[in-house]
């Protein structure tokens, strides 16, 4: 038996020495999950004795997480934007700079009954967050992967969305019918070369969600293309984009003839998000 602020400790130096970036708190989500309790409430028990029964389990999970597997894909979940959601190696763990976006989508107003697209919708987070909060949108979500698209509607599923919005299997807009007040896309904007340099736990995400071509910025370039013919005069595109591709990725707009053109910073600075109107 050992008590668990001990085990907590224990796990945490063992995470350090692997190269897990904040390990007590990875230590802490472990340790929750096994004991089926909130991490929080662990901070009541920290002298309560563990067995064997409960470190068993725990062990091998502490063996995948120092391996490099991602704590979400362990756990099996993440919150977004308040609401939790399945996630594992179909799609890309949702990310927190996501959910700035959906801060940054529903601020700004839309009609009374929006027509909304997610492009590239992965586990259907942004999908399904516009569904939540938008209750009269009608969305659809598309993705070029038929296994991202079975878990975003396992999501809908489990949030109780599944009659709000269509899932379509669809590269880019190809399938994609009509037009809409909102098109917002995270779409791959990773440089290929760049991909094996990346750290373990993205290893884990798909390359399809990574991959944004050789530049990075090919896809999203495709899709301000496309999305003119798919937008409502006065319709809305919002793209999540990568580390410095806001100038070209905003001139390729201007090109485009949109207007009203934002780039805006994430939490951390970096020009994350770009805005802009069509018609
Ligand atoms: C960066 S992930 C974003 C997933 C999710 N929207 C999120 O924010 O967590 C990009 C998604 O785009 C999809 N994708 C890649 N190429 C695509 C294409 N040509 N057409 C449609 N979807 C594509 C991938 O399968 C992946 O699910």
């Amino acid at each position: 038996m050992k008590p668990l602020l001990e085990v907590l400790r224990a796990t945490a130096d063992y995470f350090a020495r692997h190269g897990v970036e904040s390990p007590r708190l990875n230590a802490e989500h472990l340790v929750a999950h096994v004991l089926g309790k909130k991490r929080i409430e662990l901070y009541m028990e920290f002298d309560r004795p563990l067995g064997e029964r409960e470190l068993a389990p725990l062990r091998e999970w502490i063996r995948r997480r120092a391996a490099g597997e991602p704590l979400q894909h362990l756990l099996g979940t993440v919150e977004f934007h308040k609401r939790v959601f399945a996630t594992d190696a179909r799609a890309l763990i949702p990310r927190p700079e996501t959910e700035l976006l959906m801060e940054h989508v529903l601020k700004e107003p839309l009609p009374e009954s929006p027509r909304v697209l997610d492009v590239g919708t992965g586990s259907g987070v942004i999908a399904l967050t516009l569904a939540a909060e938008l209750p009269h949108a009608e969305v659809t979500a598309v993705d070029v992967s038929p296994d991202a698209l079975a878990l975003a509607r396992e999501n809908a599923g489990r949030l109780g969305l599944t009659p709000r919005v269509l899932f379509l299997q669809s590269n880019l807009l190809e399938a994609v019918d009509g037009a809409f007040d909102l098109i917002v896309a995270n779409l791959p904007y990773i440089p290929g070369g760049e991909i094996p340099g990346l750290a373990r736990e993205v290893q884990h995400d798909p390359v399809l969600a990574l991959d944004g071509g050789p530049v990075g910025t090919e896809l999203i370039e495709r899709l301000i293309d496309a999305a003119r013919a798919h937008l409502k005069p006065g319709g809305r595109l919002a793209l999540e984009i990568g580390i410095d591709q806001s100038a070209r990725l905003a001139a390729e707009m201007e090109r485009q003839n949109y207007r009203d053109i934002r780039p805006v910073p994430d939490y951390q600075g970096v020009l994350r998000f770009l805005f802009a109107t069509y018609g």
